[in-house]
């Protein structure tokens, strides 16, 4: 692209930047935790043929409208159709609820990584029992806010460095290492005794879970699903807008599918055997399964479990901050594309650094209610039922959720939905099938990908968007 909003340096980085984006904490605290509650087996069956589905038609739709339109995705709806740049706004405001929450938490796996990196050396910065930091950690709001603002910063400058010079320069390196610490500590934890059995809830057949219920087995795999591959929301637009022409956007689309799941199922196969072998097969451990179980598996390990938890750790904060970013770079590539627009100088620096603060902002209450631990409990500050005195659900029982449930609950399926009906129905195939086919590549399974979004991707995510609010509100 010769214009001035930066692009790509070759393919190779495009697909290591959208790995990037897909591979994060999604992968490797949410893909466990969910797995853990939602029956081993019958989640991951259920996510796979939800990957293949509406995963697989929908990347490939926001990579082709990204690359059609050269445009973020305020700009790349509004050139679609004026109607529906609505669905371009929505997609610069999910990642920005998603960002309230993620950067909080890649401040804490940063603070995580770099005490188990201090301890292999004999120094102790946990500054309590170890198995006793989480519930420490999360109650000292300064901590927390500290550590995220840290985080944010580091995002801020990768993102302000540019999409070659930023973003691609670090997931070039950092994808590669995360690929080989996550063998590594695979390797560790198989030979452990026990660890078999973590194998077995994850890969034995058992559909049990779908039997008694389906809806919240579907509702909990197709969250993550979209979550994890970052789609119905901006960024697989934006990073197609950075793809070159000559590239295949169906071979690029099923590279990142396939590297995401599986990053997935290998956190999997670290959690699910760990909990096995040191846990006594505890996989239920929820949200907290990253910080807390995890941390007393590698408490149980001995000193070892200070290499093995540096590097677990390690990997999470390089997955989370590739993602991160990305998140980042919606925000940021609006304003920049904007300014393009209307003839003025990108500001990409500026922007950045707008955003972030901004953002960091409307992190501070994730940051400081210590996950819903409730005042009386040590927060420092009310979850969101506490401050406003109503009934506690899901949606309201700590600030992150309350994110989570706008962004990943609501606004995601809702973007994917409209995103494939506009395909199916009103744009029509041929144009994700002309873009396509630009590279000199042949489309394949047009009448597959028709199907997906004309009626399997808004008639899912229909029952999905159902399911959500019943569970949300209902
Ligand atoms: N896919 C990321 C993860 O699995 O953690 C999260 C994410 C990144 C979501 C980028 C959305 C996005 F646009």
């Amino acid at each position: 692209m010769e214009n001035n909003r930066g692009s790509f340096g070759s393919n190779l980085g495009f697909i290591l930047a959208a790995v990037g984006s897909a591979v994060g904490l999604g992968n490797i605290w949410g893909f466990p935790y969910k797995m853990g509650l939602n029956g081993g087996f019958a989640f991951l069956l259920i996510y796979l043929v939800l990957a293949i589905f509406v995963g697989l038609a929908v990347m490939i739709g926001e990579l082709a409208i990204g690359r059609k339109t050269g445009m973020s995705p305020v700009a790349a709806y509004r050139k679609l159709s004026k109607k529906f740049t609505w669905m371009g706004y929505m997609a610069v405001i999910v990642p920005f609820l998603i960002l309230c929450f993620y950067f909080v938490l890649g401040g804490m796996v940063m603070r995580y990584a770099l005490s188990y990196l201090t301890a292999i050396f004999g120094w102790d910065t946990w500054g309590v029992p170890v198995t006793e930091f989480f519930g420490t950690f999360i109650c000292n709001g300064a901590s927390v806010v500290i550590w995220t603002a840290i985080f944010i910063a580091l995002n801020a400058f990768i993102v302000a460095a540019g999409v070659a010079g930023g973003i691609e320069k670090f997931c070039k390196i950092g994808m590669p290492a995360l690929f080989v610490m996550l063998l590594a500590v695979i390797i560790y934890v198989a030979v452990q005794p026990g660890a078999m059995d973590g194998y077995k809830f994850m890969f034995g057949w058992n559909i049990e879970p779908l039997k008694t219920d389906f809806l919240g087995v579907l509702k909990a795999a197709a969250g993550q699903m979209f979550f994890s591959l970052s789609l119905g929301m901006g960024a697989m637009i934006t990073y197609g807008s950075y793809l070159q022409k000559k590239e295949s956007v169906q071979k690029n689309a099923v590279i990142i599918i396939v590297c995401d799941t599986l990053v997935a199922i290998m956190a999997g196969m670290i959690v699910m055997p760990a909990c096995a072998a040191f846990l006594n097969g505890e996989y239920g451990g929820g949200p907290g399964l990253l910080f807390a179980s995890m941390q007393q598996v590698f408490f149980n390990m001995g000193y070892v479990g200070n290499i093995i938890g540096f590097l677990f750790y390690g990997l999470v904060f390089i997955a989370a901050i590739s993602s991160s970013m990305s998140l980042l770079e919606v925000i940021t590539s609006f304003k920049v594309d904007q300014n393009i627009e209307a003839g003025k100088a990108p500001g990409r620096k500026k922007y950045a650094i707008i955003a972030a603060v901004i953002i960091f902002v409307f992190c501070l209450p994730v940051a400081l209610d210590a996950l819903g631990t409730g005042v009386e409990n040590g927060a420092p500050i009310a979850y969101p039922a506490e401050l406003f005195g109503i009934e506690v659900k899901g949606w309201n029982d700590c600030w992150l959720d309350f994110y989570d449930m706008l962004s990943e609950g609501i606004m995601m399926p809702l973007g994917a939905m409209v995103m494939a009906f506009m395909i199916g129905w009103i744009w029509k195939i041929d144009m994700v099938v002309e873009e396509c086919e630009l590279s000199g590549h042949k489309f394949w399974g047009k009448t597959f990908f028709d199907i997906c979004y004309k009626i399997i991707t808004p008639i899912g995510m229909a029952f999905v968007l159902y399911a959500q609010i019943m569970t949300f509100f209902g």
